[in-house]
């Protein structure tokens, strides 16, 4: 039983991070948004992180450095996603492994919060609440319910504010 690696993306991983998303997603849509992203300033390649099993990249997720706003003052937090795990590899812990991995990364690179447009089942395990609970909103049109977000820094998002995904994630949508 081989263990899993979480790394920063190198550029050999970009065609298999396609595969993983068309794979999990069903669709290209999120692999070609990744691969949009990646030409992209919003791009930051360190802040992208693949799974690896055995060799093979089982799992990436995305993390892209966002302005959070509000009236007078601007921050930035992260925007996690999109995150996916081949099916084959699913439920066994992979995906948890990329947040936990994600969580740890915000909080060495000093951000005070990371924000994800997903499943609020999935991410309330790892400590995210919604976001309307705390006055934070997003330009996306997603159902409300589906943005969530972890505080990284206690109080950090106090008072809320509105997050700036860039145009990309707009064209997702
Ligand atoms: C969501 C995903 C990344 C989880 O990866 P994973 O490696 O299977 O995750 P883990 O093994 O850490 O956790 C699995 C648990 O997540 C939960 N889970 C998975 N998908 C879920 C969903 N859509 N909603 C709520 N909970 C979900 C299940 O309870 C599962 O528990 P179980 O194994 O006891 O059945 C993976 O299923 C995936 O790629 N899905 C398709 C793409 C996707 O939806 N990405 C997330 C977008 S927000």
């Amino acid at each position: 039983m081989h263990a899993i690696t979480v790394r920063p993306e190198t550029a050999e991983d970009i065609r298999a991070i396609d595969v993983v998303h068309i794979s999990a997603f069903g669709g290209e849509a999120e692999a070609h948004l990744v691969d949009e992203l990646r030409k992209s300033s919003a791009y930051n390649r360190e802040l992208s992180l693949v799974a690896e099993l055995g060799g093979r990249i089982v799992g990436h997720v995305l993390l892209t450095r966002v302005p959070l706003r509000r009236e007078g003052s601007e921050k930035h937090v992260l925007a996690l996603g999109p995150m996916s795990v081949v099916p084959s590899q699913s439920h066994r812990g992979i995906g948890s492994e990329l947040i936990n991995a994600s969580v740890n990364l915000a909080k060495q690179k000093g951000y005070g919060a990371i924000v994800v447009l997903g499943h609020p089942e999935y991410y309330k395990r790892f400590g995210f609440v919604q976001a309307k609970d705390v006055q934070v909103t997003c330009n996306l049109p997603a159902p409300e319910d589906a943005l969530t977000l972890r505080e990284i820094v206690d109080g950090n998002l106090a008072g809320g504010g509105h997050v700036e995904y860039p145009e990309q994630f707009v064209a997702l949508y």
